[in-house]
């Protein structure tokens, strides 16, 4: 398979009024297209940081990550946006709907900002919805969906641009853990069947158990043993 990520040496730190912290070290790994990774490790090991320069929300240094051979840290914005907005979907713990637009409007959202046109918006909104199993609730808001179904709809939402890569932080902490489990499991279908590659940050021993590959942090480094 081919080398999608290449994290090479990675520190990032926070600045905090006259202070720097060092959220993460000399982090070093790589995944390839079509992985499922979780990085695990408790909170306040640098999980989300990473997530969050892999995906962009944050700028990495140059250098320090590679996706497509290309460094993130060197791109201009426009070809950063263009990863951002095509490439990959983001899932959160609390779901991060918008409030006002429907489930069906939730996952067109992005699709409209792809410049999708809309034949082609509805047959994808439409699979993207009946993969986790929301077709049902297409009109309905967040407000009348549980938590479960939310996440369901966030699921769809990020998978609707069929990105190459949906980056998920801590995705069951707000659920139960039967819907937890469903969480997990539309994620590994997505990852089957169309190869999506799908990382994950997560301290629940569920996701771990489920996940097929793990990476181990703690204190802003990759850690060897069990955490
Ligand atoms: N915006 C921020 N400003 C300053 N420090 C931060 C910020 N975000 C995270 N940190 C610190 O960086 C470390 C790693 O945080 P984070 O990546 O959120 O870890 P995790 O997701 O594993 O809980 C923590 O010590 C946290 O307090
Ligand atoms: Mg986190």
């Amino acid at each position: 398979m081919s080398l999608l990520y290449e994290v090479k040496n990675l520190k990032f730190s926070y600045q905090l009024e006259d202070v720097e912290f060092e959220a993460l070290k000399n982090i070093n790994l790589s995944i390839s297209q079509g992985d499922m990774v979780t990085f695990a490790g408790p909170s306040g090991s640098g999980k989300s940081t990473l997530l969050n320069l892999m995906g962009l929300m944050e700028v990495p240094s140059p250098q320090m990550i590679f996706y497509n051979q290309k460094c993130l840290g060197t791109l201009d914005e426009r070809e950063k946006n263009i990863i951002r907005r095509f490439d990959i979907g983001f899932i959160f713990q609390s779901f991060h709907l918008f409030p006002v637009l429907t489930t069906w409007e939730n996952i067109e959202f992005f699709l409209i900002r792809q410049g999708v046109e809309e034949s082609k918006r509805k047959e994808l909104i439409e699979e993207s919805m009946e993969i986790v199993g929301i077709s049902d609730l297409k009109d309905k808001r967040p407000t009348q969906l549980s938590g479960g179904q939310r996440q369901r709809v966030a699921i769809a939402r990020a998978f609707a641009k069929r990105p190459k890569v949906i980056i998920a932080d801590e995705p069951t902490a707000s659920l139960d853990q039967k819907n937890g489990e469903a969480v997990m499991d539309h994620l590994f279908g997505i990852n089957k069947k169309f190869g999506t590659t799908i990382i994950i940050a997560s301290h629940d021993p569920m996701v771990l158990k489920h996940s097929p590959k793990t990476v181990s942090l703690k204190d802003g480094s990759v850690y060897e043993g069990n955490v």
